[in-house]
């Protein structure tokens, strides 16, 4: 494995595969496995446990690894083409990401959606160019519509509590102050499929997720067994759930477009789990987030501090199975 950048160019026994080394890293700590090896880290946004379970990852394996941040206490780094660089940045990402990757074996790079143009985001634009610029391993952090580092996390996270191979898993969006990217749900959609799941996603009009993530999903599904459908009953989805996974996301029908979406978001207050939500579902039913997550706009406090909550399971297997990845990516 040279690069890390979609679940989808893993088959699911090579992803069975890669949790299997992650258990086996966390039962068997591997303390000098990457002793002498580098990671540069590389945040165009914010991050809480990417960024530090990635530094952490890498040192429990014996390495180390440096951040960087542009425009805090870096310079700020250009990503357009041809741009005419008269503004703040200082420094093109045509010189920035070769020169960074040259101080070291593995560079991970998260750089979230434009959020103007959906076509763009859906094929992965900025991202790609960026990745180009790269000649060594490569870990997406998060791009426009992928995080492969969270999906990882998240199936490892329902192997471990047992969720089973073909349970019902209800991706359901829920409310956020403003529109937020694709790159979780897609993530997590993909992910639930290829896993063999019994997949819906549950959504108010207006916010089902653009054909080509559903496209993919439904391949990854008729691949491993399972199955990708859509609905906005809240009742009918959500009854027998094992696994509820919340997350918000903006109106694809409204991309680039706050104001749009922000009317319609109004009026989805109520787009938030409770615990009348679990009601229905399977009585041993998960409840998962991948963090951050807005407290009673998203997901009520009954829920994340109740019994059904594995949120911080989720977080903690982000840097197990990133560790793994390390592991593929840089351990000979
Ligand atoms: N889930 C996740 O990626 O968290 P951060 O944005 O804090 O890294």
């Amino acid at each position: 494995m040279n690069r890390f950048l979609d679940l989808a160019d893993l088959t699911r026994e090579e992803v069975v595969d890669l949790l299997a080394l992650a258990q086996r890293l966390q039962d068997h700590p591997e303390p000098r496995a990457l002793a002498g090896r580098i990671l540069g880290l590389l945040f165009f946004n914010p991050s809480l446990r990417t960024l530090s379970s990635m530094q952490a990852g890498m040192a429990r394996l014996g390495g180390s690894s440096f951040v960087i941040t542009p425009g805090n206490g870096t310079w700020k780094l250009e990503t357009r083409l041809g741009a005419i660089m008269n503004g703040d940045a200082a420094e093109h990402v045509r010189e920035g990401i070769p020169v960074l990757a040259s101080y070291c074996d593995a560079l991970g790079i998260r750089a979230f959606a434009d959020g103007r143009d959906l076509q763009a985001d859906l094929a992965e634009a900025n991202f790609s160019a960026l990745a180009d610029l790269c000649p060594k391993p490569l870990i997406n952090l998060e791009s426009a519509v992928n995080h492969p580092c969270q999906a990882l996390a998240d199936w490892k996270t329902m192997d471990d509590l047992a969720v089973p191979r073909q349970g019902k898993f209800v991706l359901s969006w829920v409310n956020h102050p403003r529109a937020l990217p694709l790159a979780v749900p897609a993530a997590t959609l993909h992910m639930a499929a290829h896993r063999g799941m019994e997949v819906v996603v549950l959504r108010p009009e207006g916010y089902a997720l653009p054909r080509p993530l559903m496209d993919k999903a439904r391949a990854a599904a008729a691949a491993s067994g399972g199955s990708v459908t859509e609905t906005s009953q809240r009742e009918q989805a959500l009854a027998g759930a094992q696994v509820i996974y919340a997350k918000e996301w903006g109106s694809p029908q409204h991309y680039g477009d706050a104001t749009a979406d922000a009317a319609l978001r109004k009026k989805l207050s109520d787009w938030m789990v409770r615990d009348s939500w679990l009601e229905r579902a399977d009585p041993a039913c998960r409840f998962m987030h991948c963090l951050p997550v807005r407290r009673n706009v998203a997901v009520a406090d009954e829920v994340l501090d109740g019994p059904r909550s594995v949120v911080r399971r989720e977080a903690y297997n982000r840097m197990v199975v990133q560790m793994a990845v390390l592991h593929r990516l840089l351990a000979h």
